[in-house]
């Protein structure tokens, strides 16, 4: 079928449904939600058998779901209704939640019901959910629907809430007074459920310092006490900040100002001029916490086995966390372990260079230089290990320099559900760096270096499997992955070839090294990205500008929008 997504944006839903349509054989085209008359034109253009709306703000036009089957994805439980319904379902503490595939019709949310798939719920970040289980159920419930269209004999269900199975509600919109922190009175576990429900968007507004932030990536801390609401430590990113019963961490801010356009930083950098005062405590990332905390980098070991944790926000990596990553890596390879397993973050493996704290640099030009150069090094630190193997596990999707860090391994292990976006030319024709030059053409043909790289598509585990650009993926539930990389590492520092296997991984080092040395590869990569830094075409600061303050598009870029290609 000829299927059109209309969506806010190519969210890592809107991903992730176009890998596995497509997959199906399906030719999906995509427009962005700009306006109706631009969402008409592109319905003209593709006249698509089927309209879905993986992640959309506004209403589809009423022309358009007369004629045609949209098919909504609302994340929430039948019957639910309204624009907050994750934040509302965190708030209220369910245990169950779902999505439900809606038809769109004149009421917003309470169209016939094509399918619906629920989960259990975590105690978690909405925007962790999101990625995990609302991604995971959306992909089945529209894959359901989508075949329950094609044998065009099904009936979806109207919504009529006199059904013993229909569970959900209409919820206002939810507002910041309804996630307003009262810091003399909730406790640490209200406050985090609280920040939790606004974790991606919109944050809890509160107040520090006598100005407005929004607040983002909570987490509990355990040992810590003081004054209900003041600032009681702070390490690395974050923040730590007193409760009635204890204290919680606060990794990210975003200034709230009327005057000008602001954007997500680390909690130590936005209040960097009123942290004086507050008192350091370190966190060492090799010894085991007796309870929770807050750390970014973490190790652990078993059985001649480490494993390196760097659970970065977003998966965006600074330079300062690139250095302190590689300082702990390169400390690592002098120890007694037989295997380095490289497991990045729950949410995210890593989404390369941090782009929101380059552009709060005085110099972004400066700070890219700073910050490419610190991943390189860390990409090296990998690539020249050589008295362990090495293993990166990806537990969350991995983007742009990000996935060629994880190339860096000597093998590459993904979540089934992980989508790779293996390129960098989408941030205003970057060149990109950590290696890849190197790295990529060592896994993958000519042809499919060249297509990755100028598509700037999604690929799914499967097909970076494969392709051979990673070498194997399994598991969809974050435990059984940990399980199964566990045994998988355990048996490599194991094999009765260990050495072998060792050896050979040098000895082609070697090779390599004298048919093209690393050095030549980083500095022809940096030679491009010097020019994307300091050249004449601005195109990278534009495109990172327009990325940070989350400008909407105006325009759907050519390589998602088939329909405009003719
Ligand atoms: N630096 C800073 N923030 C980043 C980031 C980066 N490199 N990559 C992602 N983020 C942030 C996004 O701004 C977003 O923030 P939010 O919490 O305010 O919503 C969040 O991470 C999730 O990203 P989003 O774009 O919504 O996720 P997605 O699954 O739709 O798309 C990517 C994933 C990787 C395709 C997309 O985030 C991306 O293009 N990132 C930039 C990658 C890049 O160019 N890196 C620099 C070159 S190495």
């Amino acid at each position: 079928m000829k299927i059109l997504f209309l969506t806010h944006s190519f969210n890592s839903l809107a991903q992730r449904l176009f890998i596995e349509l497509t997959r199906r054989d399906h030719e999906v085209s995509i427009e962005f939600d700009i306006n109706d008359a631009v969402t008409h034109q592109a319905v003209e253009l593709f006249q698509p058998d089927l309209i879905i709306a993986p992640f959309l703000k506004r209403a589809i036009p009423e022309t358009i779901w007369r004629q045609y089957t949209c098919l909504i994805l609302h994340p929430g439980i039948i019957g639910d209704r309204g624009p907050s319904a994750l934040d509302w379902a965190i708030m209220h503490n369910q245990q169950e939640w779902g999505v439900t595939v809606l038809q769109a019709n004149a009421d917003m949310d309470a169209g016939d019901i094509w399918a619906t798939e629920n989960f259990p719920m975590r105690f978690a970040r909405k925007s962790s959910l999101y990625r995990h289980e609302v991604v995971e159920a959306a992909t089945h419930a529209m894959l359901t629907a989508v075949t329950r269209f094609q044998s065009a004999t099904f009936q979806p269900m109207p919504l009529d809430y006199a059904r013993s199975d229909v569970h959900g509600r209409l919820h206002a919109p939810i507002r910041q007074i309804d996630r307003c922190i009262d810091w003399q009175h909730d406790n640490t576990q209200l406050i985090l459920r609280k920040i939790h429900a606004a974790d991606g968007f919109p944050g809890v507004l509160d107040t520090l310092f006598g100005e407005s932030y929004y607040l983002f990536d909570a987490c509990m801390e355990e040992h810590l006490s003081g004054h209900p609401g003041t600032l009681i430590a702070k390490r690395n990113h974050a923040v730590c900040r007193a409760t009635v019963d204890g204290a919680l961490w606060i990794g990210h801010l975003k200034h709230k100002q009327d005057t000008q356009s602001t954007f997500k930083l680390a909690a130590t950098l936005a209040l960097q001029d009123h942290l004086a005062e507050v008192p350091e405590i370190p966190d060492d990332p090799f010894c085991k916490q007796s309870g929770m905390t807050y750390r970014d980098i973490w190790f652990e070991e078993k059985n001649e086995v480490g494993y390196l944790h760097f659970d970065f926000y977003n998966g965006a990596m600074d330079t300062a966390q690139c250095e302190r990553l590689r300082d702990i890596y390169l400390t690592i390879t002098r120890s007694a372990v037989r295997v380095i397993v490289l497991m990045g973050g729950v949410d995210f493996w890593s989404n390369g260079i941090h782009l929101n704290h380059i552009e709060q640099a005085a110099s972004p030009a400066d700070e890219s230089w700073r910050n490419i150069n610190a991943m390189n090094d860390l990409a090296q630190a990998i690539i020249t290990t050589d008295r362990q193997l090495t293993v990166a596990a990806l537990q969350g999707n991995a983007g742009a320099g990000g996935v060629f860090l994880s190339l860096a391994a000597d093998y590459i292990y993904a979540r089934d559900s992980v989508i790779l976006n293996p390129h960098y030319k989408s941030m205003g024709n970057l060149y990109g760096s950590e290696y890849w030059t190197y790295l990529l053409p060592r896994r993958v043909s000519k042809s499919h270096v060249q297509s990755l790289i100028q598509n700037r598509l999604p690929i799914d585990a499967t097909d970076a499997r494969n392709l051979g650009l990673i070498d194997e993926c399994f598991a969809v539930n974050s435990e059984e992955f940990a399980n199964k990389i566990r045994q998988t590492a355990e048996s490599l520092a194991k094999r009765p070839d260990f050495s072998a296997l060792l050896q050979q991984k040098t000895h082609q080092r070697e090779l390599d090294e004298r048919l093209k040395p690393l050095q030549s590869y980083r500095d022809e990569e940096l030679r491009q990205m010097q020019l994307n830094f300091y050249g004449f075409d601005p195109s990278y600061h534009v495109a990172r500008y327009h990325f940070v303050h989350k400008i909407p598009h105006s325009w759907t870029p050519r390589y998602l929008a088939k329909h405009r290609r003719l």
